[in-house]
């Protein structure tokens, strides 16, 4: 099977791939049946290129760049990354939170300018407790749940919004406009989808008690980013951003604020998982191969 690759995926797992190609996608290729993409677009524009594809295979659990039921009409089949990065992202969603809550970047900043005095009034960088603290989960899906099961470590109380109640004694079902406005900290676990396109809206992010803390490692179009960045230069509330709306595009004014945590759309960025995320990758192409049913499909 002829793969075009958009980038060489890590570990060891790539090197089962026979015939793997590492190229664009921007140019008309009637040999390529299967596609390797991360985060990349996969649209009627880019299918029509490939006349021959039978499989997407996306490198990443979220696959809101492709549009699945265009390749349905075409019979292509779409695969992810599901179950390998759950850990790896709930852990830096709880970096992320205590980062912001505990001013980790102001101090680290602090202490590299030579400023730091042991004058505590000049410079108390102040934060907020996470132990003790309510946590809003939106999507107790698989990430959302390892963030759950972190919290409880953290003695916290844990309320959730998804569209289906989950059955557990320790985290609590909330309306999500109930959910924004008891939680010091809000942390975002849905997917992308039209039902989730700005769902935490201008009129949501208002709801946020002053001192709470947004933390977004799902998908920067969950949130209306505008909004968020109105809301943050205020001060009013606090910030960890792992994603962007039009990544790697950061709005500019967020790049001063202290009150917000930046990183780059690394939460799946291990070593480990993501060698696991190129291993499930490199299995639905192995078994497009042999003809037997894909390990991972989307199903929508
Ligand atoms: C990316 C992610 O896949 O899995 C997802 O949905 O957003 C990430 O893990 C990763 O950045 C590689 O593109």
């Amino acid at each position: 099977m002829k793969v075009l690759a958009t980038r060489q995926l890590p570990g060891p797992a790539w090197g089962d791939l026979e015939d793997v190609e590492v190229g664009v996608i921007d140019e008309p290729r009637a040999d390529v049946e299967a596609l390797i993409v991360a985060n990349d677009t996969i649209d009627d524009a880019v299918l029509e290129l490939f006349p021959a594809l039978r499989l997407v295979a996306s490198f990443s659990v979220g696959y809101d760049r492709i549009d699945v039921q265009a390749c349905r009409v075409r019979g292509v089949a779409v695969t992810n990354t599901p179950g390998v990065l759950d850990a790896a992202t709930a852990d830096l969603a709880f970096a992320l939170i205590l980062a912001t809550r505990r001013r980790l970047v102001e101090g680290d900043a602090l202490v590299r300018t030579g400023r730091w005095s042991t004058d505590w009034s000049a410079s108390p960088l102040l934060g907020r407790d996470v132990t003790g603290a309510t946590l809003g989960i939106v999507g107790l899906g698989r990430i959302g749940s390892a963030v759950a099961h972190r919290a409880r470590a953290f003695e916290m109380r844990v309320l959730y919004h998804q569209r289906t109640r989950a059955e557990c004694a320790e985290v609590e079902y909330r309306e999500l406009d109930d959910l924004l406005a008891e939680s010091d900290i809000v942390s975002l676990h849905t997917p992308l989808n039209p039902a989730t396109v700005g769902l935490i809206s201008r009129e949501r992010l208002s709801r946020l008690c002053d001192g709470a803390t947004l933390v977004n490692t799902s998908r920067g179009a969950v949130v209306d980013e505008p909004a968020l960045v109105d809301e943050l230069v205020s001060g009013r509330i606090r910030a960890g951003l792992d994603v962007f709306v039009h990544e790697p595009h950061v709005p500019e004014v967020l790049r001063g604020l202290p009150n917000v945590v930046l990183t780059p759309h690394i939460a799946s960025a291990t070593s480990e998982t993501r060698a696991a995320m190129a291993r499930i990758v490199v299995d639905n192409i192995l078994a497009a191969e042999r003809g037997e049913p894909l390990p991972t499909p989307v199903r929508e």
